[in-house]
């Protein structure tokens, strides 16, 4: 039977090359990525500074795709309205910081855009059961949050399992996301685990041919839905 499964492609431009930002981004942009993943760090939840809500306001001046912006944040309730304004499509979170989870998920709604939760790798799924009503996407964390090209945790797998079964069991729309390197080797496992969206920096900012680089993700996932 087909997998109805279709796989969405999310470039990070946590490793694109800021000088040339508008560039690769368009070029992903109009050869087929689904999201732009924006990978918001502030020094406290995670070891690393990025951008704040002005970057997702830059790209909504040339891209018209979503942006999917990942708060890899401390206090992410007081930025959500920001992050509406400036454009976001998709505000993710961290489990690991939300007191009052089911609550900013409802904030995040209320603001016009999709409301998703993140999991780092030591946090079970089971944590998102009571606010499955409440999310349009799901991201398991396949590494350590904080860092590009960093290497894939295999035990993700079990989790993004989990998510899938979860997903299943609740009849609703929620995409499964996954993040941290994903590459042409690691997208297969990925995908059979019940992954439906990619997230990936380094395997395809990295390469020369960036487009061709995405692609080659996608269709190496793809085989696994034949
Ligand atoms: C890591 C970020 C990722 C990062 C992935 O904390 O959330 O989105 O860009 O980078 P790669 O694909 O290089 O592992
Ligand atoms: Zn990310």
């Amino acid at each position: 039977m087909p997998n109805p499964r279709q796989i969405y492609m999310a470039p990070s431009i946590l490793s694109a090359d800021l000088l040339k930002l508008e560039e690769q981004v368009n070029q992903v942009a109009k050869n087929g990525a689904d999201f732009i993943h924006v990978d918001v760090m502030d020094g406290h939840f995670v070891p690393n500074l990025t951008f704040g809500h002005n970057m997702v306001a830059t790209l909504k001046r040339f891209v018209d795709i979503p942006i999917d912006t990942h708060l890899m944040i401390s206090n992410p309730d007081m930025y959500i309205e920001a992050y509406a304004e400036a454009g976001s499509g998709i505000l993710t979170v961290h489990q690991e910081v939300c007191t009052h989870l089911h609550r900013t998920l409802q904030a995040i709604r209320q603001c016009g855009m999709k409301a998703g939760v993140s999991l780092n790798p030591a946090t079970n799924v089971n944590t998102l059961e009571d606010v499955i009503d409440e999310l349009d996407l799901i991201l398991i964390m396949t590494v350590n949050p904080g860092f590009g090209g960093q290497t894939f945790i295999p035990r993700s797998l079990d989790k993004i399992r989990a998510a899938r079964n979860l997903i299943e069991a609740s009849g609703r729309n929620i995409r499964l996301e996954v993040d941290g390197g994903i590459n042409t080797e690691t997208v297969a496992q990925v995908i059979a685990a019940g992954a439906d969206t990619l997230v990936a920096g380094s395997a395809i900012f990295n390469k020369p041919d960036i487009v061709k680089a995405m692609q080659d993700i996608r269709t190496a996932g793809e085989k696994m839905l034949q």
